[in-house]
């Protein structure tokens, strides 16, 4: 009986995982809980990400409230010629008090260049790379990340690669209330965070409200993964934008208003219309809830935020939609309104960081002819942009200590078609006579 069971589920699983039947899907791992172990002077949790122009924040939080926002760095190893100082901030949950979050804006920074970096003036030094102002750059794709053993081999594998910047669709931590989670979380990251600039925008995990107490939610996110939205003009640290090298990137919010008279609805647009494709040739977007989807978890979930910027982001030429959430990798072509379109732009999954709900396995048991590759594995992105005409776009399965890339593509931007740009230009027109 029990036999009969067994291999009824596997038939099952075999039909609603429609990718090669040979490799075996592999399972949740268990969470890796990183527990504090410097002095409590020391830095912990370091991360840093892009601010404005030339600028870098240095984000760590310190047990010991006494230690000052202050960042020493320079272009050498232990010989710090600069300082800044920032603010700093923490936070209460229930019971729960965080260590004292800093925040350090330094700069003006060089491309391309190395700084060894302290922070507070105790402990040991770090040092990160600054992305360049030209092509090429390379980012690092990952969305619902986690902390468990599948996390650890996904920066793995991005850690072994020269990119330059990391772009994170959403759920960090999976702290989900649990606030010691977020510092497990901050350790487990710093190696990879510390050394390259990390942009996240926010997702479901990232909420935390909890009713009448905590009614706005996004109380330990905001306090610790400050992120560029006064620079970017955006009044809320939910949804932002940022130039790295020919590519303007934003951050969308799934988790706050975006209806058409909403402040990040309003934002957006004074975003895009501010791009320039000379300056900035690719625009890539990255949300939390996917607009496009044909696996049967999260169905239908970004379904009123497509409706309400969908629009927008076709008429600005946007290249690529990057999205988490569904616990599985996807690539659509490009799209507009359900529907294949050449100025639409690609549409890609990518919730498959290893976080410890495992994978979505089932997708609609016929492929929608939208989408182009699927697949229920643990994994990450990777989109190289070359100059203002190509890019390429993999993403690596996660094969235990391997990483197998198994999906592949090459864009070429929408700002360099004859026949969309066109269509941007007449659309801008009457914009532009007001
Ligand atoms: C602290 O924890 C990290 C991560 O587990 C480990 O690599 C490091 O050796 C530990 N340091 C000490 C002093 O125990
Ligand atoms: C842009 O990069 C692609 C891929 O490397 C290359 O084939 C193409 O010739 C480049 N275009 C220009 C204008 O350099
Ligand atoms: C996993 O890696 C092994 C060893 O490199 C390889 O033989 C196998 O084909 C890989 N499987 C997948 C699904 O990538
Ligand atoms: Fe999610």
């Amino acid at each position: 009986m029990k036999i009969l069971l067994l291999l009824f589920f596997l038939f099952l699983f075999l039909i609603t995982t429609r990718v090669s039947p040979e490799y075996t899907r592999p399972n949740p791992r268990p969470l890796i809980f990183r527990p504090h172990n410097r002095s409590d002077s020391d830095p912990q949790q370091v991360h840093i990400s892009l601010a404005g122009k030339d600028h870098m924040r240095v984000s760590w939080i310190t047990s010991d409230k006494k230690v000052k926002s202050v960042v020493e760095y320079g272009k050498m190893a232990g010989k710090y010629d600069r300082a800044a100082t920032g603010e700093s901030t923490s936070y209460r949950y229930f019971f729960y008090e965080s260590g004292k979050i800093h925040h350090v804006k330094i700069g003006p920074l060089e491309p391309s260049t190395t700084y060894y970096y302290r922070c507070g003036g105790y402990g040991a030094e770090f040092s990160f790379r600054t992305p360049p102002v030209t092509f090429p750059v390379e980012f690092a794709v990952a969305g619902d990340l986690g902390q468990t053993e599948w996390t650890e081999s996904t920066l793995a594998h991005i850690g072994a690669r020269d990119y330059d910047v990391f772009l994170l669709p959403g759920d960090l931590s999976y702290a989900d209330a649990q606030q010691p989670l977020w510092d497990s979380f901050g350790r487990l990251v710093e190696p990879y965070a510390s050394t390259r600039p990390w942009m996240v925008t926010e997702g479901n995990h990232e909420i935390e409200t909890f009713p009448i107490i905590y009614p706005h939610g996004f109380r330990a996110y905001n306090a610790r993964w400050l992120m560029p939205y006064q620079e970017s003009l955006s009044s809320s640290n939910l949804y932002y934008s940022l130039d790295v090298a020919g590519a303007h990137i934003i951050m969308l919010g799934s988790y706050t208003d975006f209806d058409s008279d909403s402040d990040q609805y309003k934002w957006l647009q004074a975003d895009l219309a501010s791009i320039d494709r000379i300056k900035t040739p690719w625009i890539f977007v990255l949300i939390h809830a996917p607009w496009y989807n044909s696996n049967l978890a999260h169905k239908g979930e970004g379904g009123s935020m497509r409706q309400a910027m969908e629009k927008m982001l076709y008429d600005a030429r946007v290249d690529v939609v990057f999205a988490g959430h569904v616990h599985a990798y996807e690539r659509f072509t490009r799209v507009y309104d359900e529907k294949a379109d050449e100025c639409g732009p690609i549409h890609v999954t990518i919730g498959d960081g290893g976080n410890r709900e495992g994978l979505a396995m089932s997708f609609e048991d016929a492929s929608p002819s939208i989408s182009l590759y699927r697949e229920a594995s643990f994994g990450h992105g990777r989109l190289r942009v070359f100059n203002s005409t190509h890019a390429h776009w993999s993403w690596h399965r996660n094969n235990e200590t391997y990483s197998v890339m198994a999906d592949e593509v090459w864009l070429e931007s929408l700002s360099s078609s004859t026949a969309c740009k066109e269509v941007t230009k007449s659309s801008k027109a009457p914009k532009d006579e007001l």
